[in-house]
């Protein structure tokens, strides 16, 4: 066990994925473990499934360190205060209390693409770019993390932009795809209306593109015309996990 090596969780709408995390690797340094997200996905149901990634872990990673724990929502200091793709019973919950003290360690909780965006900015295709950078994650929703010279902005939410009269990630999600059972091209055009937009209202440098079907890039990426360059993310769906473990450990 080394004090490098962190715990990171991370809850999506379909799965609760947790691994240890060689911080100076950014690599997972072991197994990942991944339980399917309870279909009332309330806090207390996805306490149990965390706390048993916990106890699965605890080995490896040792009682006291810390953990990092994604929320597929805006965190405000701790506190849930949206959830779009999880029960409602999130909103106002302080999950940062809750896992801190179910878990009796110390808990750092962020909104999942915004730990995937500093995990991509510290070890993948962020890695040492300045101006602004934008990752989205194309999941069950549409996540954003929006960074500048390194600094994130958190929460930035924008799957929820509204285009053409629709929630953006209702449109253009990754599981709309498949739930529409759309071509790539079909989706492709989605996705060229989203990143147009986005691309119109922040002027990005790079535009990274993350969640499960990121390792698919060369199906759909090669497909959009935009101005700034767009590339996958290079720690595909474990950024978040990576991600939750760098801010237990930098922010705590
Ligand atoms: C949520 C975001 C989240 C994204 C990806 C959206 O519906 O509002 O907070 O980052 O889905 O999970």
């Amino acid at each position: 066990m080394s004090h490098h090596t962190i715990l990171g969780i991370d809850i999506g709408g379909s799965g609760i994925k947790g691994a240890p995390v060689d911080l100076k690797k950014g690599k997972l340094s072991g197994e990942r473990m991944r339980i399917d997200t309870p279909a009332d996905a309330t806090p207390d149901a996805v306490v149990d499934v965390v706390e048993q990634i916990v106890e699965a872990f605890t080995d490896e990673v040792g009682k006291d360190s810390p953990i990092g724990i994604t929320v597929p929502g805006v965190i405000h200091h701790g506190v849930v205060t949206s959830a779009a793709n999880i029960d409602k019973a999130w909103i106002d919950t302080d999950a940062d209390a809750l896992f801190t003290k179910r878990l009796g360690r110390s808990v750092h909780v962020v909104n999942d693409a915004d730990a995937a965006g500093v995990a991509e900015m510290h070890y993948g295709a962020g890695k040492g770019k300045k101006g602004v950078v934008l990752l989205t994650t194309l999941g069950t929703g549409i996540g954003s993390a929006l960074i500048l010279d390194g600094h994130l902005l958190p929460n930035t939410e924008l799957g929820h932009l509204e285009i053409d009269g629709h929630d953006a990630e209702s449109r253009a999600a990754s599981s709309v795809k498949e739930r529409e059972g759309l071509s790539w091209e079909e989706w492709a055009e989605r996705l060229q209306r989203y990143y147009s937009h986005v691309e119109a209202l922040l002027s990005p440098d790079l535009i990274i593109v993350g969640g499960g079907i990121s390792k698919k890039a060369d199906k759909f990426l090669p497909l959009l015309d935009l101005r700034a360059q767009i590339v996958a993310a290079e720690l595909r769906n474990q950024a978040g996990i990576i991600g939750a473990a760098w801010y237990a450990k930098n922010v705590g």
